[in-house]
């Protein structure tokens, strides 16, 4: 009799080797191989008989100009900040993957979202690998979900769930979660990196075979990658993540990739009692617990994808009593921390080297464009001197090694939204306030813009 065939593939990136070993020579990983039986029908085959073949929408090369431009219709999935994150609605035949640790709420949003679907758009299956009809039913009903078309689906074999999907035609597909579906074709437990991708690669099939949008939900890993699949990320249209803390009530949806719209774009929502509350104005949620005034704070206005959003940063300056001073940062990148932090030793004349400092994002953001840089140096500088920064004065901009301060990207958008909050003061790179003055900034002379070429100049202004 034949042997079936074995390969070990990499958990990690998916990498194949007919032994096993101890380090995956594809990304390095330890001990990430697990056996995995190869199916019988992805043996090489005529490609005839190639189910991959169902996939190519054209056999002959076409002319650029002779292509008809589909004007992708979006649907609303009645949750305006994640219609946001998905470029403005859900596409048609779009495959999402929405990714988030455990107990984030990436359930309770779907199912949200999926109500408001069915009673709007058509009838929704929304499968579930992971909790029960009645579980998913007794949390609809306190999300207030009310008659819909909306189909429950108790499932985990990737076939059966297929099935319902070609019986039902549902206008929206949910898999709740990919880690937990598993095909038959295939002997590796669910969750495993083969049963992952050929969930992913089905569901990919049905979305653009029928024109289903299918919402994938994915698990993250403890080092906060989405768990296993790598090249789950290349398969699906649109990848979303859910950032927040779990004691914090608000959470972020995140756009890491989108075919249909602007990458990194930002939805805020509020966990309430009774489930996902989109929050329309983020500045005003995250500047709400602000102490004004006090040493070591100050107010930042990045960008997430196409959305100003104004953020405390605090710091605090202390002096080490153990010899090895501590340099720790939540929201922004250490490494950018020391950065500054040296920049501010060497160009400014502080002295921390005895000192700790501390550098927190109020609220949880997690911000990494550079535009922070000198929000961080002004809240650290304040507590180093213990002076307030005025609290009605917003900062951005980039810091250089040599202590100049950089032009940053869309300084309109931030002034414009600085200004909605009532901020009448801001400071920001002088080669911003060049292009600004010239810009469309002519109906807001109630903001004074400082433009600032130097930290040392910068910290004068401020404190
Ligand atoms: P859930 O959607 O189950 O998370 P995930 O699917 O990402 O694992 O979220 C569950 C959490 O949300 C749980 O800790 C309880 C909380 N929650 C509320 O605070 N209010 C609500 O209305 C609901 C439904 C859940
Ligand atoms: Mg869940």
């Amino acid at each position: 009799m034949k042997q079936p065939k074995v390969v070990f593939v990499c958990q990690e990136c998916g990498a194949q080797s007919p032994k096993w070993m101890g380090k995956c020579v594809e990304c390095g990983a330890w001990n990430s191989f697990v056996e995995e039986r190869a199916a019988a029908d992805v043996a090489p085959g005529a490609a005839a008989n190639n189910r991959y073949t169902q996939f190519s929408t054209s056999s002959t090369a076409k002319l650029y100009a002779e292509v008809e431009t589909a004007n992708a219709v979006r649907l609303s999935s009645g949750i305006g900040e994640f219609d946001r994150v998905l470029g403005g609605g859900v596409v048609p035949g779009s495959l999402v993957l929405l990714g988030g640790e455990p107990g984030i709420g990436k359930s309770t949003l779907l199912l949200q979202a999926a109500a408001h679907f069915a009673a709007n758009v058509g009838p929704v299956l929304y499968a579930s690998g992971e909790e029960s009809e009645h579980q998913i039913k007794s949390r609809g009903d306190r999300l207030g979900v009310g008659a819909a078309p909306l189909y429950l689906l108790s499932e985990t074999c990737i076939e059966r769930i297929l099935e319902e999907i070609a019986r039902l035609k549902p206008a929206l597909v949910v898999i709740d979660s990919v880690q937990t579906v598993f095909s038959i074709k295939f002997q590796s437990a669910p969750g495993s990196i083969g049963q992952v991708r050929e969930a992913a690669t089905q569901f990919l099939f049905a979305a653009k075979g029928q024109n289903i949008p299918t919402v994938l939900v994915g698990h993250v890993t403890k080092d906060g990658n989405l768990a296993g699949p790598k090249a789950l990320e290349h398969v699906v249209d649109t990848v979303l993540y859910f950032e927040g803390e779990r004691h914090h009530s608000h959470r972020v949806i995140r756009a890491i990739k989108n075919r249909f719209g602007a990458v990194s774009e930002l939805g805020v929502f509020e966990m309430t009692g009774s489930g996902l509350r989109p929050v329309a104005n983020p500045s005003r949620l995250f500047l709400s617990e602000r102490a004004s005034g006090t040493p070591g704070s100050a107010v930042l206005c990045c960008v997430e994808g196409s959305r100003p959003i104004l953020v405390e940063v605090q710091a605090l300056v202390s002096t080490s009593t153990y010899g090895n001073a501590r340099r720790m940062a939540i929201g922004i990148d250490q490494n950018r921390l020391s950065l500054l932090l040296a920049v501010l030793e060497k160009r400014a004349g502080l002295s921390l080297a005895g000192d700790d400092v501390y550098v927190n994002i109020a609220g949880g953001m997690n911000i990494e464009e550079p535009a922070a840089d000198l929000s961080v140096v002004a809240a650290v500088a304040s507590s180093v001197r213990n002076r307030g920064l005025s609290p009605s004065t917003a900062v951005f901009g980039e810091v250089g090694l040599s202590g100049e301060i950089r032009g940053i990207p869309q300084a309109p958008l931030r002034i414009r939204e600085a200004v909605q909050m009532g901020f009448s003061r801001v400071v920001l790179p002088a080669a911003n306030v060049q292009r600004a003055s010239t810009d469309t900034l002519g109906e807001q002379q109630e903001c004074e813009l400082i433009g600032v070429r130097t930290v040392g100049e910068a910290l004068d202004t401020l404190i």
